[in-house]
């Protein structure tokens, strides 16, 4: 079986605690794209635990990790990350496993990144992680690549030319050089720590027996092509990014679970069509502990997009939804949902007609019920309040999708599966 898990909303949909889910019964799990711009939480032992690199599968024994070529790898970040799990008593030195053809993000590209963001007049709102620049040069046909990870005096020349040229074109600062030079002898070191994880993990995944599972980071409306341009991250969230991602062809995935939270959220700049600046906003914010686990930024909060989520499935073709953090809408008197755009007094449910205009869209809502006893910790769709099981059921008519997970809360076991 082969499943993926895609983010089908602004990113921080709960993928991290949904792979780990799934990954019980999985051989690999495998990342196709993305770097270090991701945080996904999991609890190992009733402790969080934010994965920014290795994928959600870790905390399993015997679950091999692949880094994909689509990724964007941070030797430096990694090496940490590594440290860090294995600081919980996770062992993971042997199942690491990074494509040969995975680009490499080196402290240049973080600082492009960061001075980009500073200089720039409509700025991104990134994660400051390398991550666009670093895709820049894989599109330039300059990048760095995890099969040259060994060599050190190649590595060593690389930096040295592609500081020259960023300070030349005016994307660096000349006052940070030496600065940025100080960095280099922990980023090699950190490379040839990372080097013995690099390998053909193409024939890995296709000469696997057992389960796979793909982790999507971001979610698709931060998709370079189908997301809200150019308020994006700089890859293909969407399930179609796991073709290219991982050399993976799509027909062999079995199926293609969309992760929605129950409301909306988005961390960083760009349109929010249901962005809510009301008690409502901030009683999801607090309750739902709405802070980017890679920035702690806070992010914003909203009601669920049906107009939105709707563009969602088509993009990806999901088989299936998660719906997380239930819970949190639990003392709500009434919830809204968006099941239309009105523009210059029109209304329309088409999100691709409006994506580009989505600063000027007034959402219109249906309410809905709330409930009176709280979904927290529900681990039996029987038990649920009759009002959640309402919600439930009209935001999977609204998708025409099933719903067949329900996270109600964020320990392992706060979950529902639905057959
Ligand atoms: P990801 O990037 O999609 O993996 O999501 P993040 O980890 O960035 O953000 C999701 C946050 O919600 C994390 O703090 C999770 O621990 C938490 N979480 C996940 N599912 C639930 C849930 O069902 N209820 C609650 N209350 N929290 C959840
Ligand atoms: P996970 O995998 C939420 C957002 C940033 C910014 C934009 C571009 O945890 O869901 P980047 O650093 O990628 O160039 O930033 O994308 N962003 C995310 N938002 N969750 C994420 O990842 C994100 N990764 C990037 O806030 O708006
Ligand atoms: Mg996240």
């Amino acid at each position: 079986m082969i499943s993926a898990i895609i983010g089908a909303q602004w990113g921080d949909e709960g993928k991290g605690k949904i792979v780990d889910l799934l990954s019980k019964d999985a051989k690999i799990v495998a990342r196709f794209q993305g770097g270090a711009n991701a945080g996904h939480t999991v609890y190992y032992n009733n402790q969080k635990i934010v994965l920014h690199q290795i994928p959600s599968g870790i905390l399993r024994d015997n679950c091999e990790c692949i880094l994909g070529n689509g990724m964007v790898v941070d030797p430096i970040g990694l090496v940490d990350e590594i440290k860090m799990v294995e600081s919980y008593g996770v062992k993971c030195m042997d199942n690491i496993h990074i494509a040969t053809n995975a680009h490499i993000v080196t402290p240049i590209h973080k600082e492009i990144d960061l001075a980009s963001e500073k200089a720039s007049n409509n700025k991104i709102g990134t994660t400051g992680r390398g991550i666009g620049p670093t895709y820049v040069d894989k599109y330039d046909r300059n990048g760095l690549r995890a099969s040259e990870l060994g060599d050190e005096s190649y590595i060593i020349t690389h930096l040295q030319k592609k500081l020259d040229k960023s300070i030349k074109m005016g994307l660096i600062e000349a006052s940070k050089e030496q600065d940025i030079k100080q960095m280099f002898p922990n980023f090699i070191s950190a490379c040839q720590q990372i080097h013995k994880h690099v390998s053909d993990v193409f024939r890995l995944l296709h000469e696997s027996k057992g389960n796979i599972l793909i982790e999507g980071a971001q979610g698709t409306l931060l998709d370079i092509d189908h997301g809200t341009y150019p308020y994006v991250t700089s890859s293909n969230a969407s399930s179609a990014g796991i073709g290219t991602g991982l050399g993976f062809p799509m027909n062999k995935v079995d199926s293609i679970i969309g992760i929605f939270k129950a409301y909306t959220t988005r961390v960083g700049k760009g349109p929010f069509p249901t962005e809510l600046f009301d008690n409502y906003g901030k009683t999801i914010r607090d309750v739902g502990k709405e802070y980017g686990a890679t920035t702690g930024r806070e992010r914003r909060c909203g009601w669920f997009d049906g107009v939105a989520a709707k563009y969602t499935c088509l993009a990806n073709g999901f088989t299936d939804i998660a719906l997380t953090k239930l819970d949190v809408l639990d003392g709500f008197d009434s919830i809204k949902v968006c099941t239309h755009y009105e523009i210059n007094g029109e209304q329309t449910s088409s999100f691709s007609k409006l994506i580009n205009q989505l600063d000027l869209v007034k959402p219109i809502y249906e309410r809905i019920d709330g409930w009176d006893s709280p979904t927290a910790g529900v681990t039996n769709y029987c038990e649920l309040p009759e009002n959640a099981k309402i919600y439930i059921d009209y935001l999977s008519r609204l998708m025409n999708t099933k719903i067949s997970i329900i996270s109600t809360g964020p320990g392992r076991n706060e979950i529902i599966k639905i057959n």
